[in-house]
């Protein structure tokens, strides 16, 4: 324990360091420690204040998001936060790094925060289904006033250190020397010889703009839809507002208790991990040597290849974006500037950061200006000729260190690093559009991919703002191939009556950002048309498979991009219900001999899309395409608008029960016959069923065998 928090005196005031790596997370051990060391100060004449500083790279990131499944152990949070609040000798934080969730609300505790420029200090329990439970809630309206703390609290932002200070969460900020900056203050306080404690501090009721708990409820109801956390937050700030501290903290306790205990808060707590577990691959050892990369390349100026670019950029990497035709290349290169201004024009970035990131890019119309980058992202449109042409080229051309990755998102990668000398250094890197916006990058590991390479583009994944999961080669990867599945199933549905905007609000309805039919549409109905159409061999040869889509496609009812799809579009983006798509779709039907069903329900059309789903997942943990089922709900989340409080499909699976799942099939092949085996179970999913046990279960077995 004294490892945990040590213990100095300087000056007359204790110092107390937290070393709890990686992220001085506050678990169990370190509370104790904290409230029996200020018990220690309290009682020794000779000490007149505290400061609180954490070593290594963090001031406490937090309450330790392990401890949350069992049952909390004393001194809790909330009481060590009373307690410290309480105290008769001025307590003082001295705050670096990242300083989170329960890490600020233990120093909004404290008399006095001081910290390092550079600094981030933030509440981002909402990301874990949870409310800031030690204070937070109470405390922040009471430093920052209510509309603050709101936006604060329910987008869990991370915010700068001067920007915390101008709002009132900190007391100073200083470039360099934090820890005599702390015990500066903390002469200064016990100098004055009064202490004065955020939680005597009270909202005053002329600032709160009317209305503004009903409001702020009503904006999240849209923004977060489905999430029971922010709305939550915002009826804990009101008490913070409303009443004194004292009741404000148990009504928090009460919120923050049932949420914790909520499939919510699980779910997104599992999400939190499973990111993380991602990163690390079995066989490739922590210790595998990651390469340099100080110079990237991009080939291919359209809508992918700078959306990449932007995202190397917005890392600070230099960025060779390469073309075939000046025209497309200007194109390109204007595409990202105005994509940067736009970030300048709404705040998100600052001008002189915008002209460092622009002076990092640089045109050419030659692949033989890649021959020093240190990694090369193809972005070029799907065709395995052009791309053979251009990995064959880029093999005589780079660095033999340099790293060759594909954006391809259903070419086979073998292949392609078949066509250079060295397939040890090919690797795909799926990004989803825009590139520069979503979040997943689906890091796609060839046969004979090295070790080292996987290892550096998961690392550049990360470094790049990305989240990265691994996939093994196989159509589709795993996010696009359980897509397929997903959308098979939307596309029956209409086949047999339903309308997209049925199958679309169900699913919605449900939690999905956007239905399936609504993401074809947007994808372009000709995009999915033209995969489908290239890989016939690999999919069923059922005469109704995506039936809809294609007559979409036939039509020239692209999606958003022409107007209509599945839906009319009458101002390019909002989608209107449309009687010519339904009526096509049905004509189709029928000629293909099926018969409309009316009444199909919200809950068949989730059982038949989302189990098809979970049941792809399954098979390609079988196929070891995925390694985890954790990692196919990162990837559905980050990637596909899977709601983050259902944790991604596997835990979704988990949480209804396998032998739910399984026992659905079986009802799905009776009634809709099973000659494609659409309702087959796959092995994994029947085998864990029968087992009475969980992916999450099979997760923990594989890794521990590995
Ligand atoms: N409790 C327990 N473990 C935590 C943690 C917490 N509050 N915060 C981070 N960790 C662990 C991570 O799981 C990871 O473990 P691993 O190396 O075994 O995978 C390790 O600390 C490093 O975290 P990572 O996220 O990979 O580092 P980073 O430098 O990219 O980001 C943070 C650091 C602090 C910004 C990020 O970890 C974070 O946002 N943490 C959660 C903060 C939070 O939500 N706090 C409120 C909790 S109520």
């Amino acid at each position: 324990m004294s490892k945990l928090v040590s213990y100095s005196i300087e000056d007359g005031i204790a110092v107390l360091l937290i070393d709890n790596p990686p992220v001085n997370a506050l678990s169990q051990p370190v509370r104790q420690a904290i409230r029996e060391k200020i018990s220690a100060v309290v009682e020794d004449d000779e000490i007149r204040a505290v400061v609180i500083a954490c070593a290594g790279r963090t001031f406490s990131a937090g309450a330790d998001i392990r401890e949350f499944d069992a049952p909390p152990k004393d001194p809790t949070l909330p009481i060590l936060n009373d307690f410290i609040e309480a105290s008769s000798k001025p307590v003082v934080a001295a705050l670096h790094g990242t300083t989170l969730g329960g890490g600020l609300e233990l120093a909004m505790s404290c008399h006095y925060r001081v910290a390092l420029e550079g600094t981030h200090v933030g509440l981002p329990e909402v990301h874990l289904g949870l409310i800031p439970g030690a204070g937070g809630t109470q405390r922040l309206p009471r430093l920052i006033g209510a509309a603050a703390a709101i936006e604060a609290i329910t987008t869990g932002r991370h915010i700068p250190a001067n920007e915390a200070r101008d709002l009132g969460i900190l007391d100073d900020v200083v470039s360099d020397d934090l820890l005599q900056a702390g015990l500066t203050a903390a002469h200064k306080l016990s100098n004055e010889g009064h202490v004065s404690c955020t939680g005597d501090r009270s909202v005053d009721p002329a600032t709160l703009e009317d209305n503004i708990f009903a409001k702020a409820k009503k904006a999240l109801a849209k923004r977060r839809r489905g999430f029971n956390a922010p709305p939550a937050a915002v009826d804990a700030i009101e008490w913070a507002c409303t009443f004194p501290i004292e009741a404000g903290l148990l009504k928090e306790r009460k919120l923050s208790s049932k949420l914790k205990a909520s499939l919510q808060s699980k779910a997104q707590r599992h999400l939190f991990f499973a990111e993380r577990r991602a990163l690390n691959i079995p066989d490739i050892p922590k210790e595998t040597p990651i390469l340099n990369i100080a110079n990237t390349g991009v080939i291919g100026a359209g809508t992918m290849g700078a959306g990449i670019a932007i995202c190397l950029l917005n890392a600070d990497l230099p960025v060779t974006l390469v073309e075939t035709d000046q025209k497309a290349l200007d194109r390109g290169l204007a595409r990202i500037e105005k994509t940067l201004d736009r970030d300048v024009e709404r705040g998100r970035l600052k001008s002189d950061v915008r002209d460092d990131r622009l002076s990092r890019l640089s045109g050419a119309l030659s692949l033989e200006a890649l021959s020093f980058v240190d990694i090369v992202v193809e972005a070029v449109f799907e065709s395995m000729p052009v791309k053979k042409q251009i990995f064959s080229a880029l093999d005589g051309i780079c660095k033999e260190s340099a790293i060759l990755a594909t954006n391809t998102s259903t070419l086979d990668i073998n292949d392609i690093a078949a066509v250079t000398d060295s397939p040890e250094r090919v690797i795909g890197t799926h990004f989803f559009s825009p590139a520069n916006v979503m979040k997943l990058l689906e890091v796609v590991r060839g046969k004979k991919t090295a070790k080292t390479v996987v290892a550096t583009t998961m690392k550049l994944g990360r470094r790049i703002g990305k989240i990265p999961a691994l996939s093994g080669v196989g159509y589709g990867f795993i996010g696009n191939r359980m897509l397929e599945d997903y959308v098979r199933e939307s596309q029956m549905l209409l086949m047999e009556g339903a309308s997209p905007a049925q199958v679309d609000g169900a699913l919605e309805n449900w939690g999905m950002a956007m239905g399936p039919c609504a993401v074809m549409d947007l994808a372009g109905q000709d995009v999915s048309f033209l995969t489908r159409d290239q890989n016939r061999d690999l999919l069923p040869s059922d005469p109704l498979y995506c039936v809809p889509g294609d007559i979409m496609n036939a039509k020239g009812r692209f999606g958003q991009k022409t107007g209509k799809g599945f839906y009319l579009y009458p101002d390019g983006r909002t989608r209107q219900a449309d009687p010519d798509a339904l009526n096509l779709i049905r004509t189709a039907a029928t000629s293909l001999g099926v018969q409309s069903r009316q009444g199909i329900s919200d809950q068949e059309i989730l059982d038949r899309c989302l189990h098809a789903l979970i049941n792809r997942g399954a098979q390609l943990l079988d196929d070891s395409i995925a390694l985890r089922a954790s990692d196919i709900d990162v990837v559905w989340s980050a990637g596909y608008g899977f709601p983050a409080y259902r944790g991604g499909p596997m835990f979704y699976a988990d949480s209804v029960g396998l032998d739910v799942i399984v026992d659905s099939f079986d009802t799905l092949a009776s009634k809709f016959g099973n000659d494609y085996g659409y309702w087959t179970t796959a092995p994994l999913l029947a085998n864990l069923a029968k087992a009475g046990k969980t992916f999450a279960e099979y997760d923990a077995e594989n890794r521990e065998r590995a």
